[in-house]
């Protein structure tokens, strides 16, 4: 390719892009004649849904240039890692893969190795795989991932690394190809971003400031998927409860769900996450009259001390969030109620986690994840003094946990002999003889049945609890 292949380019996306994958498999096809086989290509992903589906939209890209997807790591000649910085142990997950992809038993010369999303948002980060990880051809971040066919070309064209890093977003490019992990369940993004500034958190430095995406474009999306035979939808943003609020003449949260519920052929919908400060009691509303939004809210608390979620800058007291937890439960029986919850904020003393375990105790989460506080470079909270030993966090942590077990242990268990429709996921890891599938409300059942039913809704019988997830059959 030419310098004036680049300057024939159109300015507009997705055209540009879609110029740039028709001109990356040219250049593929040159690099494979060159090396005599046919070039593979393995994506990575860690961290959340966002990144799953930032993911699945370069796995349409790397195969719309005619690449083939292996399922190892090792084996593959464009290795993509699309990574998480939210705690620091994502950070270190990363760099250890990257030192097993380079390890002794690396032969491919010719491999390229591609990083991206939300750590290469940090400069240190980029840094340390320019001094430390020369191996690493293409580095850009969560802002362009749309650009990924255009990057391979200039590295393709240029032989040499390519870093392509934008601090802030651009416009939404969407109509991208992507290749869906699963045939009947998809994510389908609402909006980008966060702007809520928890002291604690990297994300809004790392995926930028709020947008939603249009109404109009999110059901013309899950229109399609239902076309291709999606049954699940997952809408997905950091704050999906603030969705439309900075967009002219948007319909919220609320009526959005309205829209999508009439979409024919979808199903099932689920949204993540939910941030309680502005969850309204009109989707409380539309959940007690939909017959397709699933039976779960996942509701991060954080910290159940007034005190702490102040230091958290989290915007409501610990009596605000057990008063909405409760009214959901009141108003939505048979929904579950999920949580993140995080241990060792800088300040935290016994009676703040006391005032968490209560809250606990009387919200009773189907399920929590609980973490301990990891420090991130240029968020305020990096700075609080208050730091506990690494033993005092463990004690706690351990308390907290053992206060989620008891309580979600009992809450999960309720639906015992209820016959719940389970969309069927996979075929059980352990025994071929059984079926994984998931309720509405989240929670996991297997059962007797073979891969004809992956993929369809069918009604089961839960005959037996196991803590955090059932058996069931059939009915
Ligand atoms: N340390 C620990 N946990 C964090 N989370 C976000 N940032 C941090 C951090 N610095 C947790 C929050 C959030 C979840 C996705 O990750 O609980 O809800
Ligand atoms: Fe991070 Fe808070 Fe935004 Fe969630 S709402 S992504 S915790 S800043």
């Amino acid at each position: 390719m030419t310098e004036s292949v680049f300057e024939l380019a159109p300015k507009t996306e997705p055209e540009r892009q879609y110029y740039f994958m028709e001109n990356a498999s040219v250049l593929i096809k040159k690099r494979e004649e060159k090396v005599g086989h046919h070039l593979s290509f393995h994506v990575t992903t860690f961290g959340c849904q966002m990144n799953a589906k930032d993911s699945e939209k370069m796995t349409g890209i790397l195969t719309k240039l005619g690449l083939d997807e292996v399922a190892e790591e090792t084996a593959a000649d464009i290795v993509l890692f699309n990574t998480c910085t939210i705690r620091d142990n994502a950070n270190q997950k990363f760099y250890g893969h990257l030192g097993t992809l380079n390890g002794k038993n690396h032969k491919n010369k010719n491999r390229i190795v591609a990083v991206c999303g939300c750590m290469m948002q940090e400069k240190t980060c980029v840094e340390k795989l320019k001094s430390s990880y020369g191996f690493v051809n293409i580095i850009f971040g969560t802002h362009n991932i749309y650009k990924l066919a255009e990057l391979i070309c200039l590295y393709l064209e240029k032989n040499e690394n390519v870093i392509d890093v934008w601090d802030k977003p651009a416009d939404i490019v969407e109509d991208i190809p992507a290749v869906r992990k699963y045939p009947f369940k998809s994510g389908v993004n609402i909006m980008y971003g966060c702007n809520n500034y928890c002291t604690y958190c990297i994300v809004p430095y790392v995926r930028g400031n709020e947008r939603s995406r249009d109404a109009k474009e999110i059901i013309r999306e899950c229109e399609k998927l239902a076309a291709e035979g999606v049954k699940e939808v997952m809408l997905l943003g950091q704050n999906v409860n603030s969705y439309g609020n900075r967009l002219r003449n948007s319909i919220g949260f609320p009526e959005l769900l309205r829209e999508v519920e009439k979409v024919n052929g979808i199903e099932r919908i689920r949204f993540m996450t939910s941030h309680p400060k502005d969850l309204s009691d009109e989707l409380i509303e539309v959940m007690k009259a939909s017959s397709k939004i699933c039976k779960h809210i996942h509701l991060p608390l954080q910290s159940g001390s007034t005190r702490i979620l102040k230091a958290m800058n989290r915007c409501y007291t610990g009596e605000q969030y057990l008063d909405l937890a409760l009214r959901i439960r009141k108003e939505l029986p048979d929904t579950a109620i999920t949580t993140d919850i995080i241990v060792g904020f800088p300040g935290e003393t016994e009676e703040d986690v006391n005032d968490t375990i209560d809250m606990i105790r009387q919200v009773k989460y189907e399920g929590a994840f609980t973490f301990i506080y990891s420090p991130r470079t240029g968020t305020p909270a990096a700075s609080m003094p208050g730091r506990q030993s690494k033993e005092w966090i463990k004690r706690e942590f351990d308390r907290v946990l053992k206060a989620v077990q008891d309580e979600s242990r009992l809450m999960a268990g309720r639906f015992l002999d209820n016959v719940e429709k389970v969309l069927v996921e996979e075929m059980n890891e352990q025994d071929d003889k059984l079926v994984t599938g998931r309720m509405s409300n989240n929670l996991m059942v297997h059962f007797p049945g073979d891969s004809s039913l992956i993929g369809k809704l069918v009604d089961v019988k839960l005959t037996e609890y196991r803590g955090f997830y059932y058996m069931g059959r059939i009915v």
